[in-house]
C-alpha cells in the first residue's frame, strides 16, 4: 500500500492481466524457477498478472487452479532484479488477493524452497502461514541441478504456505 502523502517507487507501477506471449516473460519466470523442465510444464498455464512501469513489465505473478474447488496456487512470481525491494511484489500479491476475493476463491497457496529465507519472510509479511513441508522436492529427478544452494543452505525441501481469502459480503459467485 502506498504510504499516506509519501510517494514510493511502487506508486507509479500498475498491475494488469497479461494477455501477451508468455515466452516474453520466460526470463522473469526463470528468476523463480531453477528447473527448465518444470517451467516448460506450467509457463503457459493459468492467469498472469504483470506489474508495469512506464512501458516495461517489471514483475509478474501466475495463478493456477488446484484440484480443490476455490483453492488457487500462486505458481510463480518475480520482480526484475533492479526493481526488487520497492514494494512491487507486495503490490502484485495484493492485486491477486483482490481479484481472487472478488471471484470468491477461498484460499491462496504458495510453495517455496525451505532454503530461501528471504521468500519465507516475503510471504509471511503478506499474511501467509506455514502449511506443510515436502522433503526432497528439489532433486535432479525433478529437474533441479544437484548441489544448488540458497544463502548457503542446500536446496532440498519445499515449504507450502497459505492465505485464507476473505469473503466479500453480497458478492455472488458465477456472476
Ligand atoms: C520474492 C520477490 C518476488 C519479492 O518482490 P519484491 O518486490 O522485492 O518485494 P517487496 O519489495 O514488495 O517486499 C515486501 C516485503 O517482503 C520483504 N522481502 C522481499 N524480499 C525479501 C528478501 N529476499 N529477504 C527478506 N525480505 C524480503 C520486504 O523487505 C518487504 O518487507 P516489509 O513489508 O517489512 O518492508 C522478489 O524478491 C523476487 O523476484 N525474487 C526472485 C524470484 C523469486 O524468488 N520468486 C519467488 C519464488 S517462490
Amino acid at each position: 500500500m502506498a504510504g499516506r502523502g509519501t510517494r514510493t517507487a511502487s506508486d507509479e507501477v500498475r498491475v494488469e492481466t497479461y494477455d501477451g506471449d508468455r515466452e516474453e516473460l520466460r526470463e522473469l519466470f526463470t528468476l523463480a524457477e531453477d528447473s527448465r523442465a518444470a517451467l516448460d510444464a506450467y509457463l503457459h498455464g493459468g492467469v498472469v498478472l504483470v506489474a508495469i512501469s512506464g512501458r516495461e513489465v517489471v514483475g509478474h505473478l501466475q495463478l493456477v487452479g488446484t484440484s480443490v474447488d476455490g483453492e488457487v496456487e500462486l505458481k510463480n512470481m518475480a520482480v526484475r532484479e533492479d526493481r526488487q525491494g520497492q514494494g512491487i511484489g507486495r503490490r502484485l500479491v495484493e492485486a491477486a488477493v483482490d481479484r481472487l476475493t472478488a471471484e470468491r476463491a477461498s484460499l491462496l497457496l504458495v510453495a517455496t524452497a525451505a532454503a530461501d529465507i528471504g521468500n519465507l519472510r516475503f510471504y509471511q509479511r503478506l499474511g501467509f502461514r506455514m502449511r506443510s513441508v515436502e522433503r526432497d522436492a528439489f532433486t535432479p529427478a525433478t529437474g533441479y541441478p544437484a548441489g544448488l544452494r540458497v544463502d548457503g543452505i542446500e536446496l532440498r525441501d519445499r515449504v507450502w504456505l497459505d492465505l485464507p481469502l476473505a469473503r466479500v459480503p453480497g458478492h455472488r459467485s458465477g456472476a
